[in-house]
This record gives structure tokens, sequence and C-alpha cells, in this order.
């Protein structure tokens, strides 16, 4: 069977990245992790490739807060391509990408965001969704492009907004939604390629 080669890039805790990894352990996802890659240094989802033998990488960021310097974003574009990386999964990554991945990997580079785009892009977006008064949250699987949480929908899956939710118990049920939603998409990638190429 042909495996779909993806990279994973996250700053953070990884949960999205583990739910990736664990149903390709289990055999459901027809996907091969070649890469996760980091701009944090002891970043937990670094921790996560090293439990599933998975060859993972910091990369230094450079001197700005919000995105790569374009050296930094041209290694990273390197170290993808020499992983044979098909398809780059964007699981917490906190930096917006610019032009060297955008044309290095046109139309495959995905993310996932906690709300309802176009509704709430942004940090904490399920705070603001609670704040704005909303009955129905989610997430997101989208194309990645050079703004924040925007760029074409790929997937959502909905959450409903409970009277007695707080933020942290209304973030808890769209993180499950999302350890569901982004392997479902991926493994549609999947498909794809295993078809005809992505
Ligand atoms: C997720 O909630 C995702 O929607 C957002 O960043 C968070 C990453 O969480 N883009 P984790 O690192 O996968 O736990």
């Amino acid at each position: 069977m042909k495996r779909l080669p993806i990279g994973i890039l996250g700053s953070g805790r990884g949960s999205n990245c583990r739910a990736i990894l664990e149903r390709i352990r289990s055999g459901d996802l027809a996907a091969e992790a070649r890469v996760v890659i980091s701009d944090i240094l002891d970043a937990p989802i670094l921790d996560i490739a090293r439990e599933f033998s998975i060859a993972n990488a910091y990369l230094p960021p450079g001197q700005f807060r919000t995105r790569l310097e374009p050296d930094a974003e041209n290694e990273l574009v390197n170290m993808l391509r020499e992983a044979g990386v098909e398809l780059v999964v964007l699981a917490g990554f906190m930096r917006v990408l610019h032009a060297p991945m955008l044309k290095a990997f046109p139309r495959r580079i995905i993310n996932i965001h906690p709300s309802l785009l176009p509704k709430f892009p942004g940090l904490e977006a399920w705070k603001q969704a609670l704040a704005a008064g909303e009955e129905i949250s989610g997430c997101s699987v989208h194309y990645v492009d050079q703004k924040i949480d925007h760029g074409e929908i790929i997937a959502q899956r909905e959450v409903a907004i409970l009277p007695e939710d707080t933020p942290a118990s209304l973030h808890a049920r769209i993180q499950i939604a999302e350890r569901e939603l982004y392997p479902a998409v991926i493994a549609e990638f999947c498909e794809r390629y295993q078809a005809a190429g992505l």
C-alpha cells in the first residue's frame, strides 16, 4: 500500500499530533509520518515524536515572533523536502507561513483551528465564541495561505455550546472533535494519494 508521507509542525502540546500518530500506528491511516518539526526547543510535541520513534527536529525560528525568519523558512522547506514530505500538517504551529513554504507546497499545507471559520480566527477562538454568545462552535481544517487561520475550508465539525460551559469545558470538547476531524481529513488525502497522487 502506498502511504502518504506527511510532516507535522507544531509549537506546543501535540495532542493532534498524538491522535494522528496513534491512527497511523493502529493501521487506520495510510500515512507515514516522516518528520515532526517544532520552533520551540522543548515543545512536548517533540517528545511525542520521540515516543513514537519518528524523526524530529527543532527549527530555530530567528528573531521574529509570529513568523519564521526567511532563512529559517527556507531551511524548513529543505528539511521537509529531504524527508520526502508530500503533505504538511500544522498542529498547533504558532507562526504564519510565507512564500518559501507556500510556493514549495501549494495546496499541500493544512491547519486545524478551534472555531467554525471564518468566524473567530486567531488566539483562544473558543473564548471568542463564548464571549460572542454563540450557540454552536467547533473546529475547521483548512488549506493554509499567508493570512492567519484563513484559506479554503476543507472540513468542519460542530460542537454545541452549553449554557453551563466555561472556556475550559468548551475548549476540551472542541479538542475532542479536533482529534477526530484531523485524522479523518488526512485519511481523505491518503485516499487521493493512493488513487492518483495529490
Ligand atoms: C489546537 O487546538 C489547534 O486547533 C490549534 O492549536 C491547538 C494545538 O493543540 N491550531 P495541540 O498542540 O494539538 O494539543
